[in-house]
């Protein structure tokens, strides 16, 4: 059966490649991209769309109801660095959003839910390196603690109501289609920018801060293969640990520097270093990896290739003004 799809968020950083990815897939109008206040990509239109505040639970149930929606890939949030700054925002968004998609979800009688958690439900307790699925879930950030209630609500719907929750800690994610959305991990997006526009980056976190990361394709096909998994491989329903590579802003910049050998990178570590020194530097997905088969593509230099491949033709041509 083809799945209507609802996706909330869907201007940010992930709904930019995971949109037009399950349109191909399952059809152009299978797929509702739900924004707020961005309007996104220009790529979104090309199906139907739907501006939509996951706070407003009666606009949530209004969508499904007027699309015959069976699935929603809920990634409206606001993220770390951002809930640092708005923290009752990041409690309303994260927390009451998720909850209003879960009850509508519910009542409908929806076939399947995705929503992504992150390496942030981890706090300084945590193993340092290869955190482990089950490692203590004490954050410090606001975001973090909103993604562990969230992970053990998703959890919860599904021991007590039965229902298909699927959710991945995501690392940071790198993307050449859209900018981030004010997460820990964006210097890792904003470095390709600026080596292409500037030659230069001034980088927010300490040049050793390594953390898990991960290349968009490879986040959106994790997300495909947990959501297509018989429901009898999906073992939990909190969040799955998942992982590709970890490294430091030194490690990308001199990943860089090999096609790039003049550019120069300083650091100015702002209120954003406090929060990575509060997440693992890498996580042990192995459950993700025998449950559902789950294995990355990215390293660290087929990513660095690829995001200078698409994003230099690309910038070059918006600087003439083309
Ligand atoms: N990007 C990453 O590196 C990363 C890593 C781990 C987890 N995640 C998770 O993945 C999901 C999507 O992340 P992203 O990077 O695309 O985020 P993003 O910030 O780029 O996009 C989030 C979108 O949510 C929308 N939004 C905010 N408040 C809303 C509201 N009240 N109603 C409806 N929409 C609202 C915003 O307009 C934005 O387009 C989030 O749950 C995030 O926590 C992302």
């Amino acid at each position: 059966m083809t799945p209507k799809i609802l996706v909330t968020g869907s201007a940010g950083q992930i709904g930019a490649e995971l949109v037009p990815a399950l349109r191909a897939r399952y059809g152009r109008d299978q797929i509702v991209a739900a924004i707020h206040k961005a309007a996104g990509s220009p790529l979104l239109r090309e199906g139907p769309v739907e501006t939509l505040n996951v706070s407003d639970s009666s606009a949530v149930s209004r969508v499904v109801r007027q699309y015959g929606i069976d699935t929603v890939y809920h990634l409206a949030a606001v993220l770390s660095a951002t809930g640092e700054k708005s923290p009752d925002l990041a409690w309303e968004v994260n927390m009451q959003g998720l909850k209003n998609v879960l009850d509508v979800a519910r009542q409908a009688k929806l076939r399947r839910v995705f929503w992504p958690s992150s390496i942030a439900v981890f706090g300084p307790d945590a193993p340092r390196k290869n955190a482990p699925q089950n490692a203590p879930l004490n954050p410090t950030t606001m975001y973090g603690v909103s993604k562990v209630a969230g992970e053990l609500l998703c959890n919860y719907y599904f021991l007590k109501y039965g229902m298909d929750v699927r959710c991945i800690r995501y690392p940071g994610l790198i993307s050449s289609e859209a900018l981030p959305g004010g997460g820990t991990t964006d210097y890792a997006v904003e470095i390709f920018y600026s080596a292409i526009q500037k030659g230069s980056y001034s980088c927010f976190l300490e040049k050793n801060s390594t953390l898990p990361m991960m290349y968009m394709p490879d986040a959106v096909e994790a997300t495909l293969k947990l959501m297509e998994a018989e429901p009898s491989k999906v073992k939990r329903h909190s969040g799955y640990n998942l992982a590709a590579i970890s490294f430091s802003p030194e490690e990308v910049a001199a990943e860089i520097r090999k096609q790039m050998p003049a550019f120069k990178v300083t650091y100015s570590p702002d209120q954003r270093q406090k929060i990575a020194d509060s997440w693992p530097m890498s996580i042990d997905d192995s459950e993700a990896r025998r449950d559902w088969g789950w294995a990355h593509r990215f390293d660290l230099s087929k990513m660095t290739g690829d995001m200078l491949a698409r994003l230099g033709p690309r910038l070059a041509s918006a600087q003439k003004g083309v």
